[in-house]
C-alpha cells in the first residue's frame, strides 16, 4: 500500500497486474484449483452472492440450506430464490454425526426431483462440523444438482484440492484460519459453470454478451471469465498481494504441523472443559470436527454482564450463543498463537461464576 501510494500514477503502469496475478496462481495452487477458476474477493459474504445472484438457475424448482448455515449466507441464498422465482426451505443435518455417510444420507433425503440446489457450509460456525462436501459433489452431480458451499472456515483447517472435486461454487476466506490479512477471500467456480454466470457489477471486462470485452487483456492472463468477474475498479489490493507472504509464513512452519497443532489443541479444549468441567459438548466426535469446538455455556455466563466481567478480568472473550430451540452454545476456536495455558485460564474463568 506505501508503495503504491508513494507514486500512484505510475504504480500501475509499472507493475500492472502481474504481483495480483502471481498471488491469485499461488492461492489457487494452495487450494488445488485452476488458477482461471478462482476469483479474489474482500470476504466471503461478497463471494457466495457473486456466486447465487450471478449464475443463471432454472425457471422453477426449490433451493435447499442445511440448517447449521452462517445467516448473511442463508439470507443470500434466499433472496436468490425470490428473484428467481424458485421456493426456499432448509432441512436438517445431524449436528453430531457418528459417519461422514450420515451427513450425505441427510442431504440425499432432504432432496425432490425439484431440488436444483443445496447451500451446505465446509465447516459449520455453530460446532466446526465437518461436512463431507467431497463426496456430496459427487452425489450432487450425478443428480443434476448444483453444491454450494461455505468454506468461511476451510482454508487454512483442512486440505483444500478444489479442482479434483465435484463442487460446483466454493467460497472461501483467507482472513480467518488462513490466516491472511483482513479483506481477503476468494470464490472458486467450477469451470463449466462460467458460461452460465452474468455478471451484477458490470466494468471493464463487460459482459459475456459483448463480442469482446472492452479491455481484454489482463496482463499475461487473457481469460475472459476472470475480465468480467474479478474485482472492478479502483480497489486497494495491497491486502491481497499480502497473501503470498502469509503463505510463505504457513510454509515456514509447515502445513500438515499448523494443521495438527489446532485439532491437539482443539482436543486439549475438550480435556479441559468437557472432562474437566464437565460442559456438555456440542460438537461432533474429533475426526468429523475441526478448529471450532462447542459446548452448552453454563447458564450464569449467558448474560451480557457476565461476558463483560470475563473479558475485563482474564481477557478472553467467549462468544455465547442464545437459541430457544437449542439452549445456549458457547464456541472455542483456538490457533497456533494459543497455548495450553491460554485453555487452562478459559477453564478456570468458566469454572466460577462472575
Ligand atoms: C460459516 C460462515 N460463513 C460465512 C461467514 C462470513 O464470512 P465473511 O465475514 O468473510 O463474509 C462466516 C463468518 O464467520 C461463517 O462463519
Amino acid at each position: 500500500m506505501a508503495e503504491a501510494e508513494a507514486n500512484p500514477t505510475r504504480i500501475a503502469a509499472e507493475r500492472g497486474d502481474e504481483p495480483l496475478r502471481r498471488a491469485q496462481e499461488k492461492i489457487a495452487q494452495y487450494i488445488g484449483a485452476d488458477p482461471k477458476n478462482v476469483i479474489f474477493h474482500v470476504n466471503v459474504t461478497h463471494a457466495l452472492n457473486q456466486a447465487l445472484m450471478c449464475l443463471k438457475w432454472p425457471k422453477e424448482g426449490e433451493f435447499i440450506a442445511s440448517d447449521q448455515e452462517y445467516g448473511a449466507i442463508v439470507n443470500a441464498a434466499r433472496a436468490m430464490a425470490k428473484r428467481n422465482g424458485l421456493s426456499f426451505r432448509t432441512f436438517e443435518i445431524p449436528p453430531r454425526p457418528r459417519s461422514p455417510e450420515e451427513v450425505c444420507d441427510a442431504v440425499l433425503k432432504a432432496l425432490t426431483p425439484a431440488t436444483v440446489g443445496v447451500l451446505v457450509s465446509h465447516i459449520t460456525t455453530r460446532n466446526g462440523l465437518v461436512t463431507p462436501v467431497e463426496r456430496l459433489g459427487e452425489l450432487l452431480r450425478a443428480r443434476n444438482v448444483r453444491l454450494i458451499v461455505d468454506g468461511a472456515h476451510g482454508p487454512g483447517l483442512l486440505p483444500l484440492k478444489l479442482g479434483s472435486t465435484q463442487i460446483d461454487i466454493y467460497g472461501g476466506a483467507l482472513h480467518k484460519w488462513f490466516m491472511g490479512p483482513k479483506g481477503t477471500a476468494f470464490l472458486y467456480v467450477a469451470g463449466d459453470l462460467h458460461g452460465q454466470m452474468q455478471p451484477h457489477i458490470v466494468g471493464w471486462g463487460g459482459t459475456p454478451e459483448d463480442s469482446a470485452p472492452v479491455k481484454e487483456r489482463l496482463h499475461g492472463w487473457d481469460y475472459r471469465f476472470q475480465h468480467i468477474f474479478r474485482l472492478q475498479g479502483l480497489v486497494d489490493f495491497s491486502a491481497f498481494l499480502a497473501l503470498p507472504a502469509a503463505l510463505n509464513f504457513r510454509e515456514g512452519i509447515g502445513e500438515e504441523r499448523i494443521l495438527s497443532r489446532i485439532a491437539s489443541l482443539a482436543e486439549y479444549v475438550r480435556r479441559r472443559l468437557e472432562g474437566d468441567l464437565k460442559l456438555q459438548c456440542l460438537s461432533p466426535p474429533a475426526d468429523m470436527n475441526a478448529g471450532l469446538v462447542s459446548f452448552v455455556s453454563p447458564e450464569w455466563l449467558c448474560t451480557p454482564d457476565a461476558s463483560e466481567k470475563i473479558f475485563q478480568r482474564y481477557r478472553i472473550t467467549i462468544p455465547v450463543w442464545h437459541g430457544p430451540r437449542r439452549g445456549n452454545l458457547l464456541r472455542v476456536s483456538a490457533h497456533i498463537w494459543n497455548l495450553e495455558r491460554d485453555i487452562d485460564r478459559l477453564a478456570e474463568a468458566l469454572s466460577q461464576p462472575s
